[in-house]
């Protein structure tokens, strides 16, 4: 039986994975795509969204909602951003941004539109109305959650998992102390993660130990479909990306990180060293600003809150991502 799920995104290179994923996973009754800002502004995660769903041949069958364009508090704070999140764009040979998420994804504008309801009563309304619990699979800012769950607190009852793709224990990227989607909205992760849901984190420590090799784009490209060549572009992309800006462990990686959040719900396998305890998220607009705290040692006396994963198979994963991709066709 399908189980019910909700993607909350910043596509964002990797939330397309994730999206493409799902959508081609028959053990997912995908109910919705919403986007939020994060990786761009909303008006880019959105449009790019909507450009996935098209290119899936899913208007019918996956709706798209238009979420929160700002997070809760964090930019209201003047000087909050102590710690620089990186250095200044850099350009290519051709004076293109290097980056891991193109503004506009290189697909035709979109012809559909989001859903016309604001999105705390699309997230409320098809929690309630579904059949059975929802999982909501959030993989970017979680300022879309934290606003629905203290709109309607009582919806934690419906919501079956919460699988969030953010923070990181060993491994961080924004800055020396946080990953990207917490520190975008410290407060509302901090919410979301006391909200009494069943939470799994995805932190950087797993979605690392998963990536993908630049090897392997080339099977999606053999697969000649409109999804197999975007599948491969954005390996590339992001490939090209964390070579030059983040470097990894070894070369021509990418650790497609919102991918592995699906690939959980379709194999619980793909994450390793999971353990129960408490996560705390730093809000003190310091250098530690958005910092996952994982009390590894359980010597808080807080009550444990999330599930999270300090590794995964990565072969089992990349494995699942390509059977996956694998089954559209144009
Ligand atoms: O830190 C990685 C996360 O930040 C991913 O979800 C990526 O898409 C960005 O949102
Ligand atoms: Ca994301």
């Amino acid at each position: 039986m399908a189980r019910n799920v909700i993607l909350d995104v910043d596509t964002g290179s990797d939330d397309a994975c994730a999206i493409m994923l799902a959508a081609l996973s028959e053990e997912l009754n995908v109910l919705g795509v919403c986007a939020v800002n994060g990786n761009r502004p909303l008006s880019d995660t959105l449009t790019n969204t909507l450009k996935i769903i098209e290119l899936l041949k899913m208007e019918d069958k996956i709706p798209v909602v238009k979420g929160a364009a700002q997070p809760l508090v964090r930019d209201l704070l003047a000087g909050r951003n102590k710690n620089p999140k990186t250095a200044e764009i850099q350009l290519d040979e051709n004076g293109e941004e290097i980056c891991y998420h193109p503004k506009k994804f290189n697909l035709p504008e979109p012809v559909l539109k989001p859903v016309d309801e604001n999105f705390v009563t699309w997230y409320i309304n098809t929690i309630k109305n579904s059949s059975k619990k929802v999982t909501i699979v959030p993989v970017g800012p979680l300022t879309n959650i934290a606003i629905v769950l203290r709109a309607e607190p009582s919806l934690v009852d419906n919501i079956e998992e919460i699988v969030i793709m953010g923070g990181g224990h060993d491994v961080r990227n924004s800055t020396a102390a946080a990953e990207f989607n917490i520190w975008k909205d410290p407060e509302a992760a901090e919410i979301v993660l006391n909200s009494g849901a069943k939470i799994t984190l995805v932190p950087l420590d797993a979605t690392h130990a998963a990536s993908t090799r630049l090897s392997e784009a080339q099977q999606y490209r053999d697969l000649h479909t409109s999804v197999g060549d975007l599948f491969a572009e954005l390996i590339e992309i992001r490939t090209r990306a964390y070579n030059i800006l983040q470097p990894l462990a070894e070369p021509d990686l990418c650790p497609i990180h919102d991918a592995l959040c699906v690939a959980y719900l379709l194999n619980p396998a793909v994450l390793k060293n999971v353990i129960h305890t408490r996560v705390d998220v730093d809000m003190g607009g310091g250098f530690a600003d958005g910092m996952t705290i994982v009390d590894t040692r359980h010597i808080h006396n807080l009550p444990d809150n999330c599930y999270v994963a300090l590794d995964a198979d990565r072969d089992l994963f990349n494995k699942i991502l390509f059977e996956k991709i694998a089954t559209f066709k144009d």
